[in-house]
């Protein structure tokens, strides 16, 4: 089944500046699928479009066969905690702990406390942090940053994981790290679509590439290769 599918989507913001130009493509449940352009392409509002956060338009966006535009505002609430965000600027609350950074995504989902209490020590564990629990983001290095930014994407169990650029602050090595936790966030059976402007990425990761140019989609190959 997919579980995004966009049909004949154009997003114009005003002064007739087209960014996407009848774009259209599903996602398969379970794929990792890289979206590619160079900056301003149009990866963030094709990611905000996913979101909900823009409208199309024209075309139709869907979302487990719903269409998104057709949502009320509780059901397209409902369809984003599906989704974990991660960004290139980590979003990360700085007056919170590494646990607390977690466990607040939990509350305002109203989760149990003995929910948090479990889950926040297992996702830490997972994305290698337990180190770290009590310190605050600022005490991190820009790897770890990113990583507790996973861990909080991951924590209310998503369908999708969504990162923009996420490696965009990173060093080669940390960029590497987190690639590979989203690999394995991948293999564990959850979609991960990731927008980059990094080749090495690409290459190395062997899996379906989406490339943007121009508003359009010029390619999109099941083992793409960056080449733009
Ligand atoms: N809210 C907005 N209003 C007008 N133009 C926008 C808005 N958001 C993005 N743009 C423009 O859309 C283009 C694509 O931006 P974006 O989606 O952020 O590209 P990318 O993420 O690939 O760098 C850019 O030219 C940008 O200036
Ligand atoms: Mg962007």
């Amino acid at each position: 089944m997919n579980i995004i599918k966009f049909e004949n989507v154009t997003k114009i913001y005003e002064l007739d500046n087209v960014i996407l130009q009848d774009i259209s493509f599903e996602i398969q449940e379970g794929e990792f699928v890289s979206i590619v352009g160079k900056s301003g392409a149009g990866k963030t509002t094709l990611i905000r479009l996913i979101l909900g956060l823009e409208k199309p338009t024209s075309g139709n966006i869907f979302f487990n066969e719903i269409n998104i535009g057709q949502m009320q505002s509780s059901h397209l609430s409902q369809m984003r905690r599906r989704i974990g965000g991660i960004y290139q600027d980590y979003k990360l609350l700085s007056a919170k702990t590494v646990y607390e950074n977690v466990a607040y995504i939990m509350e305002i989902e109203g989760k149990a406390n003995e929910e948090i209490v479990r889950d926040v020590p297992k996702v830490l564990e997972a994305i290698g942090l337990s180190q770290k629990i009590n310190n605050f983001p600022h005490e991190l290095s820009g790897g770890e940053q990113q990583r507790l930014a996973v861990a909080r994407a991951l924590v209310n169990y998503p369908d999708v994981i969504i990162a923009d650029e996420p490696t965009g602050n990173l060093d080669p090595y940390n960029t590497f790290e987190v690639i590979a936790l989203l690999e394995k966030i991948n293999k564990t059976g959850k979609t991960v679509i990731l927008s980059t402007h990094d080749r090495e990425i690409i290459n190395k990761l062997g899996k379906r590439v989406i490339t943007i140019e121009d508003g359009k989609i010029i390619r999109d190959e099941v083992k793409g290769r960056f080449i733009i």
